[in-house]
Order: C-alpha cells, then sequence, then structure tokens
C-alpha cells in the first residue's frame, strides 16, 4: 500500500456497510482493502471464488467484519440473493461499489453480437442490477453512497476496445441519471462514477481480442499519461473511498477522472 501518499490512516467509513463487486482482484480489492482499513465492515463480491475467499480471509478472519459472496454481477437471481444475504448478515447497506468489469477488443466490423452482448452484460447491465436491487435496502438505512466504476473510454473512446467503450459511456450515463433521480426524491443517496485510466492491474491478461501493445499498460501509460507512468489499484481506490465517505456528502453525478492527465483537453 502507498503509506506515503495518505500517511494517517484513520475511520473515513467507520462503522458502515460496503459492498464491493470484482473484488477479487485489482481494483476492487484494493477498494476492499481500503475501506477495511478505514473502519468499513465489507463485503468482497465476485465469479472468482478462490481469490475471493483468499482476498476476503487476507483482510480479516472474522466474517462479521469482512465476508466473500460469490455474485455474478450479470445475473438478476444472484443480485437478489447477494442483497438479501447482506440484509441477513448486517440488516443495511451504505455503500456500493459497482467495480467488475471485463473487456474484449478488437475491429468493430469483426465484432461478434455476442461479445458485444456478453461486455454489456457484465459492464453495463451489471451495474444497473446493482442498482436495482441495492437501492431499497441502501434507502432503508437513510441513503448511502453508490459508486459505479466507469473508465476513461466512456468520455474519449478507445479505439481498441469498443463495445467496451460503448459499456463504461452507458455506465456514466445511468450514473448520472439515477443521481438526479436519487436526488429529486430526496432519499439520501449519492451515485458518482470514477473513470480510471490504464491501471496497472491483472485485467490486462485477461483481455480477449487484443493483443501485444494494446495490451502493454505499463509501456502504453508511461508511453501516453502527462504524469509518465500506469495508475496503481490504490490510485482508484483512493478516489472511490472520498465518494463513498461522507467527506463526498455534497457530491452527485459526477465524473471523477484518475488518469494520470491522459485525457486533459
Ligand atoms: P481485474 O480483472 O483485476 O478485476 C476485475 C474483477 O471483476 C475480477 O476479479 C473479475 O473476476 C471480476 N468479474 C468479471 N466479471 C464478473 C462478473 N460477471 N461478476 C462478478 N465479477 C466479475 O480488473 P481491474 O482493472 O481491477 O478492473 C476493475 C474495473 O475497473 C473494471 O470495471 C474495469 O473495466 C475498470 N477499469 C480498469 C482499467 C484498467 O486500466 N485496469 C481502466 C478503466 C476502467
Amino acid at each position: 500500500m502507498h503509506e506515503d501518499v495518505v500517511d494517517v490512516k484513520g475511520a473515513r467509513v467507520e462503522g458502515k456497510i460496503a459492498l464491493v463487486t470484482g473484488a477479487a482482484s485489482g481494483i476492487g480489492l484494493a477498494c476492499a482493502r481500503l475501506m477495511r482499513e478505514e473502519g468499513a465492515r465489507v463485503i468482497l463480491a465476485d465469479v472468482q471464488d478462490g481469490l475471493g475467499r483468499q482476498a476476503a480471509q487476507a483482510l480479516s478472519n472474522d466474517e462479521s467484519e469482512v465476508f466473500y459472496l460469490p455474485l455474478d454481477v450479470s445475473r438478476e437471481d444472484h443480485w437478489m440473493q447477494a442483497v438479501q444475504e447482506v440484509r441477513k448478515r448486517f440488516g443495511r447497506l451504505d455503500i456500493l461499489v459497482n467495480n467488475a468489469g471485463m473487456g474484449i477488443g478488437g475491429p468493430v466490423a469483426d465484432l461478434a453480437l455476442e461479445d458485444w452482448r456478453r461486455q454489456q452484460s457484465v459492464n453495463l447491465d451489471g451495474v444497473f442490477l446493482g442498482i436495482k436491487h441495492s437501492l431499497p435496502l441502501i434507502r432503508e438505512g437513510g441513503g448511502g453512497s453508490i459508486v459505479n466504476v466507469s473508465s476513461v473510454t466512456a468520455k474519449v473512446g478507445s479505439s481498441v476496445f469498443v463495445s467496451y467503450s460503448a459499456a463504461k459511456g452507458g455506465v456514466r450515463s445511468l450514473t448520472k441519471a439515477v443521481a438526479k433521480q436519487c436526488a429529486a426524491l430526496g432519499d439520501g443517496v449519492r451515485v458518482n462514477a470514477v473513470l480510471p485510466g490504464v491501471i496497472d492491474t491483472p485485467i490486462f491478461s485477461r483481455l480477449e481480442g487484443v493483443s501485444g501493445d494494446a495490451v502493454d499498460a505499463r509501456a502504453t501509460a508511461a508511453r501516453l499519461a502527462p504524469l509518465g507512468r500506469v495508475g496503481q489499484p490504490e490510485d482508484v481506490a483512493y478516489g472511490v473511498l472520498y465518494l463513498a465517505s461522507d467527506e463526498a456528502r455534497y457530491v452527485t453525478g459526477i465524473d471523477l477522472i484518475i488518469d494520470g492527465g491522459l485525457v486533459i483537453r
């Protein structure tokens, strides 16, 4: 962890219950770890059950503080069960981080409809379903914070990841629409998006339809980002933590871009 960035560990989300999807790896894992360090009780959800369980146990052996929940975000029945489980264990939910995602690249003219749909299903349907099924429980507790992990591709597009860019654009718009709806209802729920640039995580070893330079995150980011390096998962997690905490109580519907200056224009 980057103790040199923030050297005073505190209680920025003390007492809150947080659910993080895609938490077995990369950005989601960094978010879960940071929120635990800052006092939250955390539910890690993922489809990689072995890794997820291991990650949860590494954060705490006490299941009343941290536990792993198998959850395919693209499945509505999984979401219904997941929220029921959170309700049973904690009786409330304060923070939802919709982070799970995957990437398929390649030329749009060659893109199979099935692959297009798989992208939308995990990256966009997954966020919609998370919001839909978590909102009632968050509202029962008097409000909370939803953070959706989009991407800078939502703003500028990616020539390599076309369907991914479209899905992440959807996440960004959905965030703003739901933020307005919640604000209009006065339900105490804030909804924001984080747009990472190139972050050094295992996602690059899992990408489909691309090869070579396109997956060399370090080289690409070092070449393109004004700050001259690839981002680390913790760089994104600090932004998610801010939006999740009460420090951001007057912040809703925003894009928080964390990209080393990649899309400055
Ligand atoms: P990662 O591959 O390390 O982590 C993604 C996690 O999501 C994995 O643990 C994976 O098992 C899980 N996942 C995939 N499909 C799932 C499903 N259907 N249900 C539940 N979990 C599922 O990748 P990373 O980089 O940490 O990605 C996290 C988020 O950040 C993703 O939404 C990604 O699109 C986004 N992002 C990442 C960037 C990067 O450069 N690494 C840049 C911009 C956005």
